[in-house]
């Protein structure tokens, strides 16, 4: 096994809280009307509301749901599937649906502005594509005032399995941060209403040399807001409130992952048990990776992983940051039905064999471009919360015009010390390099770049229509750091 240095100023900037594929596609961008060969239609029915929600064993809160529930209900489909989906918004607000990841006809997109008008309060929509031909872990979420909406619960995994049977037992884990919302009643956190016994310690990392006494302008700035009522959620809830997951020894199991936090990366570990990386933002590894501790998530990404579960006992699913393990995030897995409470590993992480989508590879992948952009990330700066791309600010921008059936390569650079989760709707694409390294991650459609970082990412324009291509911390979204790729 090659054992990856571990890139530390991702996870001292998170510790210290400084921190093409449609089949069916019709030409002209308008919805599918049959599933791909062998495909089936599945229809589901959707309706954003303001729900009671309990995110531990405390008072209600008063979430922003799908069908009331957070995050919203799993929508399973196999690949080639029609997927109807029809959508009412009893919210007070207008909305609208993305589905995240996956190449839909452009006017099924959920764009406000750009592909759609959003839903008026009492509207509804109808949307409709044909689930890709790749199986794989995808989410959908509000695309409307995302810091409020996303952030109060509007978003669900939408898992797209393969044809045949998968051979292991899955489970699917959301993870999320909570923050109260103009209007909401204040979110009670887990440290203090939780009986987490088996949290004991939680004070701190335990020797993370060099961390106290490092300036704060060295780490970069807040990846979230440091906001005292935020909750880390795993599956809408907090630790110990987390759902369980029960699994048998022996049994092979895929955990789907998913990132739908408002701007934090969480470093997830499950104790006791390795496992093997085997899929990311819905595609497969080039080559699955074993043997590995730790991920790497960043805003909007997800991450698929196999293990086998060998060892006996209760475990923990967690994240290694202290103030979201504090604040809710983790959850028990239970091999043959252990009682008990999982004992949390709080071991330094810096001692685990980390994976992040940015592994490099030992080889760079070849190239074949017929058109290059630059993007150039800046802002945030002289008092300014704006952000620019090309010195541009959304919605006031000057569209990317791409001739249909070109590779264009994108080449990103971060001009600023915070991370930047980039995100192209529409079409994935193939990540070539990040901070000049080629890397190892399969195809794509969210690569995040550290402070002062770069990518650079291949897209095969094959899907037209005017696409957002937006940074997934939602704040900077919102602030503008978003442009349009109108493909034609
Ligand atoms: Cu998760 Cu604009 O998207
Ligand atoms: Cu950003």
């Amino acid at each position: 096994m090659v054992r990856r240095r571990f890139p530390i100023i991702w996870l001292i900037a998170a510790l210290t809280g400084l921190s093409g594929c449609g089949s069916g596609r019709p030409p002209d961008g308008s919805p599918p009307s049959s599933p791909a060969p062998g495909g089936e239609v599945k229809e589901f029915h959707l309706s954003a509301a303001v729900s009671d929600w309990q995110l531990n064993g405390g008072s209600a809160i008063q979430a922003w749901a799908f069908n009331g529930q957070v995050p919203g209900p799993p929508l399973v489909v196999r690949a080639g599937d029609l997927v109807k989906v029809d959508f009412t918004n009893n919210l007070s607000q207008p909305t609208s649906v993305h589905w995240h990841g996956v190449a839909v006809p452009n006017a099924m997109d959920g764009t406000p502005e750009v592909t759609q008008k959003a839903i008026p309060p009492g509207g509804t929509f109808h949307y409709e594509f044909v689930a890709p031909p790749t199986p794989g872990t995808y989410w959908y979420h509000s695309h409307f005032d995302e810091m409020t909406q996303v952030r109060s619960g509007l978003y669900g995994p939408l898992i797209i399995k393969p044809r045949e049977q998968a051979p292991a037992k899955e489970a699917t884990v959301m993870l999320s941060d909570y923050g109260t919302q103009p209007g909401a009643s204040p979110t009670p956190v887990a440290a203090s209403a939780s009986p987490a016994a088996g949290m004991g310690g939680m004070g701190g990392m335990g020797g993370m040399p060099g961390m106290s006494g490092t300036p704060a302008g060295m780490m970069g700035a807040p990846q979230q807001p440091s906001d005292e009522a935020t909750a880390f959620l795993m599956n809408g809830k907090q630790y110990p409130a987390t759902p369980e997951l029960d699994v048998r020894s022996g049994e092979r199991v895929r955990l789907r992952l998913i990132n739908a936090s408002a701007s934090a990366d969480h470093f997830i570990r499950l104790d006791g048990q390795r496992f093997t990386v085997v899929a990311t933002d819905g595609h497969e590894l080039p080559q699955p990776v074993s043997g590995v501790q730790l991920l790497r998530l960043g805003p909007a990404e997800r991450v698929d992983i196999e293990f086998t579960a060998d060892r006996p006992g209760v475990w923990a699913l967690h994240c290694v940051i202290p103030e979201h393990l504090q604040r809710g995030m983790a959850m028990t897995i239970r091999v043959d039905g252990a009682s008990g409470q999982p004992q949390i590993d709080q071991g330094d992480p810096r001692q685990l064999r980390l994976w992040a989508p940015d592994e490099p590879a030992s080889q760079a992948q070849p190239v074949r471009a017929d058109r290059t952009v630059d993007l150039q990330i800046s802002g945030n700066m002289m008092g300014s919360s704006l952000w620019t791309l090309n010195g541009q600010t959304y919605p006031k921008v000057t569209p990317i015009e791409i001739k249909r059936g070109q590779h264009v390569l994108l080449r990103m650079t971060n001009m600023s010390m915070e991370p930047h989760p980039m995100h192209l709707h529409g079409m994935p694409f193939q990540v070539l390099k990040v901070d000049g390294h080629p890397v190892a991650a399969a195809t794509k459609d969210t690569v995040e770049l550290g402070p002062m970082g770069s990518a650079e990412v291949l897209v095969k324009a094959d899907n037209p229509g005017t696409w957002l291509f937006h940074c997934h911390n939602l704040e900077h979204m919102m602030n503008g750091l978003a442009t349009l790729i109108r493909v034609q």
